[in-house]
């Protein structure tokens, strides 16, 4: 099924309301829901309110499997850098998860993946050049889980997370064929700084240039903020 369902909210608090509000339901319709998870800093706030909820008791992510979309290459666990250490801290622990899918090689990621029947949900933040995780510019539907070199786009805007500590110049992602067959895929987008890319994605040409333009083709919802839609 495709088709675009967008919900533009006042600020990024309504936002993370809206975003804790669908994953909240699709867990309570399916328990067992398997998730694709973007870090980066516009789901925070998504995860915190789904993190109350659970503290709360009125959301149950037990069963649920949450499954790395992306990572540097050569990070160990501890290294503040690490895309894994950032998920486990923001989403699986505080949400309780016990099942999780590491992306640590292309081979081990798909199989993993077709083990779990597919990915029921791919939550996704808007890189400012349209990326996908680390599915740089140009990336077309096909393209498969793999180890690239990242952008020089990428290294600045990533530059932001790490204060004085280098970006890693080599990276592993989720394929654009793994985020394309997810069920449902939720783009959340959130600051002024995200406004040109996402009138892009969301009303330019659907093109492998754009990696999140493709997601049009997909079941998707889109949550952003006013100054993101503006
Ligand atoms: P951000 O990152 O949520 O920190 O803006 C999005 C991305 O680059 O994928």
């Amino acid at each position: 099924m495709s088709g675009v369902t967008l919900n533009i909210q006042p600020d990024a608090e309504g936002l993370a309301q809206a975003a804790a509000d669908l994953i909240s339901e699709q867990v309570r319709v399916n328990p067992s829901l398997s998730i694709l998870v973007a870090t980066g800093n516009t789901p925070m706030p998504t995860y915190a309110e789904l993190a109350r909820r659970v503290t709360a008791g009125t959301v149950d992510f037990s069963r649920v499997t949450a499954v790395q979309l992306d990572e540097y290459l050569g990070v160990s666990d501890d290294d503040p850098r690490s895309l894994w250490g950032w998920m486990r801290r923001s989403f699986v622990e505080p949400l309780r998860i016990m099942r999780t899918v590491r992306l640590e090689s292309p081979a081990q990621f798909a199989a993993a993946v077709a083990d779990l029947g597919g990915l029921d949900l791919a939550i996704l933040g808007l890189g400012p050049n349209g990326h996908l995780g680390f599915n740089e510019p140009p990336s077309p539907p096909g393209a498969p889980t793999r180890t690239l070199e990242l952008t020089p786009a990428s290294l600045e805007s990533n530059a932001v997370y790490w204060g004085d500590l280098a970006v890693p110049a080599g990276a592993i992602t989720a394929g654009m064929d793994v985020i394309l067959a997810a069920r449902q895929a939720l783009l959340l987008v959130s600051g002024a700084h995200k406004r040109d890319i996402l009138h892009t994605a969301l009303e330019g040409p659907q093109t492998p240039d754009v990696p999140a333009s493709l997601l049009r083709r997909t079941a998707l919802t889109v949550i952003a903020d006013g100054a993101a839609w503006g």
